[in-house]
């Protein structure tokens, strides 16, 4: 079967990036994404492409190649799915925060939603794609909602989970390390639907890339994908504080273990710990699908990176706390990065939100600057934690659009996301604007150590005592 209309339902950080490199690499393929948020279809359909709802280097580029050409965007969910022949489900699928499995399993509803519209719709048979990251078997209640809320049509389901990072979407959709693909293979309509999805990414990945599973294989290996990336973190993170403690740099010690061929040089930079929307989330997923299944030392096993995760977060507060002279009350700290990572204007998770919380309580004044990451943004994350009245968080916090602003007068200065224009900053002038000492926690490594000590800065970086 050759795939003409495709619809993606979810027009999110994966949604989004993955339909426009779909579309550009397959002209001949209509793509619609559909959203039931009117904002987001609106931003995406902006003729500002600096008003897309998503920042990532070279989207905007490729929307505008496509985009009202095969790439559409739009808020008729209904028929979207009825003109598609493919229609791939990418909404978000969060932590549960109520009842059963509440924070740890994931919620679920909105696949089933979803499923159900689908369902509803269809006249005609549908091969179905889950892109969002789901528990191993979700595929069986998908198919379960379609087969008996359907209007008798055959609806094939396949496991298609991306791997994307954000920051890197783009290259990382267009270059692919592999492309996973789970499918009944052991009918011939199972064998057929997993064929026509290969041929799409056929058109730009090369075949010895693309892998063909069952849907369970599929489903947990992207689960046990960002478990892995994420323990590595935790790994390197934990290493960071005995280096702390005992005169080794983590740097060194990750460029020594990181030429091991065997463990490899990526995904050792310590830091103040992961963020981002999907490591937590899918590893409390796996915790919670251990426990399910009565597996309690696996469920430990990976419990524990979370554990050090959010060690390392209030380790990195706490260390300012202790540095400035046990107070930071009334104590002005600059905080330089708000986005998880680099090159994204996302802020789920970001460690920054936990350090700021802690810091707060403290008492501190903190100002914040980020390239990219909106003072409304910086607001709903504060105050989603509920720690304290939306007003004192508005007091306490102020968001500036100048770097050298939210470093004036600063005690310290605590860099949380590892933006590069950072590193070419004028530290010298940054120096004389501040309360002396002056102070700066490297919660990413990325400062030149000999440059500032010269300048006269007391410069702490993570997993480094000298
Ligand atoms: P997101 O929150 O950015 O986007 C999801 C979108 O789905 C939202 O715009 C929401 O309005 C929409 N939506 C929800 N229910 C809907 C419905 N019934 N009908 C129409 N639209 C609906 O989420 P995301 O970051 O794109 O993640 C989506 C999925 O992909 C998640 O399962 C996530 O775990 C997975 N994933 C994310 C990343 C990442 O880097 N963000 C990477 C790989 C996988
Ligand atoms: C991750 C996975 O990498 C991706 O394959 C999956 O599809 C979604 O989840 P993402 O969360 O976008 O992607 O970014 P990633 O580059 O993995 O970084 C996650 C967090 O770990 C960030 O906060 C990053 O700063 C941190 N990190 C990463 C480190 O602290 N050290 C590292 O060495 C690498």
């Amino acid at each position: 079967m050759k795939i003409k209309t495709i619809c993606c339902i979810g027009a999110g950080y994966v949604g989004g990036p993955t339909m426009a490199v779909i579309a550009k690499q397959c002209p001949h393929i209509k793509v619609t994404v559909v959203d039931i948020n009117e904002a987001r279809i609106a931003a995406w359909n902006s003729k500002n492409l600096d008003h897309l709802p998503i920042f990532e280097p070279g989207l905007a580029d490729i929307v505008k190649q496509t985009r009202d050409k095969n790439l559409f965007f739009s808020t008729d969910i209904d028929k979207a799915i009825d003109e598609a022949q493919m229609i791939f489900m990418s909404v978000n699928t969060p932590t549960k925060t109520y009842g059963k499995g509440k924070g740890m399993a994931a919620d679920l509803k909105y696949i089933e939603l979803c499923a159900r519209q689908i369902a509803r719709v269809s006249k005609q048979n549908k091969i179905v794609v889950e892109k969002s990251t789901l528990p191993v078997r979700t595929a069986s209640a998908i198919k379960s909602i379609l087969d008996n809320v359907g209007n008798d049509v055959n609806f094939q389901i396949l496991s298609n989970p991306e791997f994307l990072a954000e920051g890197t979407a783009v290259q990382d959709l267009l270059n692919p390390d592999r492309v996973l693909i789970g499918g009944d293979q052991s009918t011939e309509k199972g064998h057929e639907a997993v064929q026509a999805l290969v041929d799409i990414y056929a058109n730009w990945v090369p075949k010895a890339q693309i892998l063909t599973t069952n849907v369970w294989s599929s489903e947990l290996s992207k689960l046990t994908a960002n478990a892995f990336l994420a323990q590595r973190v935790s790994s390197i993170n934990a290493m960071s504080e005995i280096c702390e403690k005992t005169g080794a740099d983590v740097k060194e010690v990750s460029k020594a273990i990181g030429m091991d061929s065997r463990i490899g040089p990526k995904f050792l930079n310590a830091s103040v710990g992961f963020g981002g929307s999907c490591f937590q989330k899918d590893i409390l997923n796996l915790v919670y699908i251990a426990k399910t299944y009565g597996l309690n030392e696996v469920a430990d096993y990976w419990e524990q990176v979370i554990i050090m995760n959010d060690h390392q977060k209030n380790r990195f507060s706490d260390n300012i706390v202790s540095t400035l002279y046990n107070t930071v009350s009334g104590k002005k700290i600059a905080f330089l990065g708000w986005a998880f990572k680099k090159d994204t204007n996302d802020t789920r998770e970001s460690a920054a939100i936990k350090v700021a919380d802690n810091l707060l309580s403290e008492q501190a004044e903190i100002e914040v600057y980020d390239p990219k990451v909106s003072k409304e943004r910086i607001y709903a994350d504060l105050d989603y934690l509920k720690t304290r009245p939306s007003e004192e968080n508005k007091t306490l916090l102020t968001v500036k659009t100048d770097p050298y602003q939210a470093c004036k007068n600063a005690h310290a200065i605590a860099v949380l996301t590892e933006w590069d224009e950072f590193k070419d900053y004028n530290w010298e002038s940054i120096y004389n604007s501040m309360q002396k000492p002056a102070f700066i926690f490297d919660g990413r490594g990325i400062l030149d150590k000999q440059q500032l000590e010269k300048i006269g800065f007391a410069y702490y970086k993570i997993g480094s005592s000298n």
